[in-house]
């Protein structure tokens, strides 16, 4: 997957792309994060990318031709000229699991990182295919919002999770919470482990864990139950 970043502030990405999996996953040629720099398309002498809203009113919107122009110039580069473009915005639609997983089936990707109070409508209308917010807070840009976006698409990738870091990504669990995990020492200041965990009993864990997983998302997330995927008998014990 080709990846395209369209951001005023480059050097962000540093710091999340070149540690862990993300690395090893462009280490291994899964991934090419390819980030351009919108202030080479500003406009004029000052590479001007900003100007003062119409109608008046506080802080700076970003202007359309340095976007438009880049965004295809950036399309022009790649073979797959189809590809989504993202515009990270906190009026986009809510990012989630299920848009990771639609976003993770195509080759390449291109975001754009919105910045002062806004981006000049016209983007939204006529460049855009989408529009991500990561959640119901205001950032101070997309950048961060773009990260974890692809930080949840690349693991989705075949190859980029090693077969233990992709355990519990099976589809039985898939909208429940994870159930509690314990390692060693088996008692830390008089905190014991849960004995069922000791056992040795693999089914009665794997029913522990699956219960434990239910109730805490009952408890903390119940607005996650009503898509999670339980059998009928879980069904009824949740509704008790
Ligand atoms: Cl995508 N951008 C900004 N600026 N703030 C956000 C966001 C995006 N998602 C949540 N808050």
């Amino acid at each position: 997957m080709r990846i395209d970043i369209l951001t005023l502030f480059p050097d962000m990405f540093s710091g999340p792309f070149d540690e862990s999996i993300v690395k090893r996953a462009i280490d291994n040629n899964i991934i090419d994060i390819v980030l351009h720099n919108l202030r080479d398309w500003g406009l004029g002498k000052h590479k001007t990318v900003d100007d003062y809203p119409f109608g008046g009113g506080s802080g700076m919107v970003m202007k359309p031709e340095p976007i438009f122009e880049a965004v295809e110039a950036i399309k022009a580069q790649g073979s797959d000229s189809s590809a989504p473009v993202i515009l990270l915005t906190p009026q986009g639609k809510l990012f989630n699991q299920k848009i990771a997983a639609e976003l993770a089936k195509y080759n390449r990707l291109i975001f754009i990182c919105g910045h002062y109070e806004g981006v000049d409508e016209r983007v939204r209308e006529h460049l855009a295919t989408d529009e991500l917010s990561i959640g119901d807070y205001v950032l101070t840009g997309g950048e961060l919002a773009a990260m974890v976006v692809i930080d949840a698409v690349v693991r989705q990738l075949p190859g980029v999770l090693g077969s233990e870091e992709s355990a519990s990504d099976e589809s039985h669990t898939a909208g429940l919470l994870e159930y509690p995990q314990y390692t060693r020492p088996q008692s830390y200041r008089g905190w014991e482990v849960p004995q069922v965990l000791i056992s040795g009993n693999h089914a009665q864990i794997a029913r522990w864990r699956r219960q434990q997983s239910i109730s805490r998302t009952f408890l903390r997330r119940p607005d996650l139950l009503k898509q999670a995927n339980l059998s009928a008998q879980e069904r009824k014990l949740v509704a008790k």
